[in-house]
């Protein structure tokens, strides 16, 4: 079993990585963003719970991300032969809460990969990508969550040693080739 973590500020290429990755490994790829996002579309509870958060910028509260992704892991049948989680968790506290659901399971991830990207290359990819919420406001909100809430899990999981930073500051190829050569690095060493 192949199981990771991304990190990554908004626009580091999380999300076009792990789908990448996945399906070259055959792994679920659990992006929070996705889940939330197919939920605001198809207006279900917990969707319009989210979206009012979702259009600041902001993060959706810890109680309704960690339901979902406790139900995302919890379904996974035996066809994948891992998971990435991307953009999960995003604060302090959903960290804490991933290792006792992952206690709970009896699973480990291998190890957290921060993706890094500078701030003047990640506005311009997320301001072309015209995301709803890739407006030049929100994004700045987004980027300010992520150094405020989200970038202390680098912190976090480094003093575990059980962070791996690869640059993302490269062509989209090149930067899987790069992630590929991390992953098998950890998953010989774990092994
Ligand atoms: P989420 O969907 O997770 O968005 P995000 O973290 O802001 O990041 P993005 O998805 O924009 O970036 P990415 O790193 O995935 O980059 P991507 O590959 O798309 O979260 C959205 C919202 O949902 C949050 O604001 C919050 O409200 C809520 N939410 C989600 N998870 C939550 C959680 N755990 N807790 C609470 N709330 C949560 O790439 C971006 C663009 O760049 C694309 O156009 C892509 O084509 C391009 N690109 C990618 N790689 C390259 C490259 N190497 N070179 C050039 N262009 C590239
Ligand atoms: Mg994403």
């Amino acid at each position: 079993m192949t199981k990771f973590i991304f990190l990554g500020p908004p626009g580091a290429g999380k999300g076009t990585q792990a789908a990448l990755l996945a399906a070259e490994m055959n792994l679920a790829h659990i992006s929070t963003g996705e889940i939330l996002r197919a939920a605001v579309r198809d207006q279900t509870p917990l969707g319009l719970e989210a979206q009012a958060f979702m259009d600041r910028g902001e993060l959706v509260p810890d109680t309704l991300v960690l339901g979902l992704v406790k139900e995302r892991l919890a379904t996974l049948n035996g066809d994948t032969e891992g998971w990435i989680l991307d953009g999960f968790p995003r604060n302090i506290a959903q960290a804490e809460a991933l290792d006792h659901l992952l206690r709970d399971i009896h699973q480990q991830s291998d190890c957290a990969v921060n993706l890094d990207v500078p701030d003047d290359i990640l506005i311009p990819r997320l301001l072309s990508r015209g995301r709803q919420d890739d407006t030049e406001a929100i994004v700045r909100t987004r980027l300010q969550v992520y150094r405020d809430q989200t970038a202390p899990l680098i912190d976090f999981y480094q003093n575990r040693q059980h962070l791996v930073s690869v640059n993302g500051n490269a062509e989209v190829q090149d930067v899987t080739q790069r992630l590929k050569s991390a992953i098998l690095t950890t998953v010989k060493a774990g092994a």
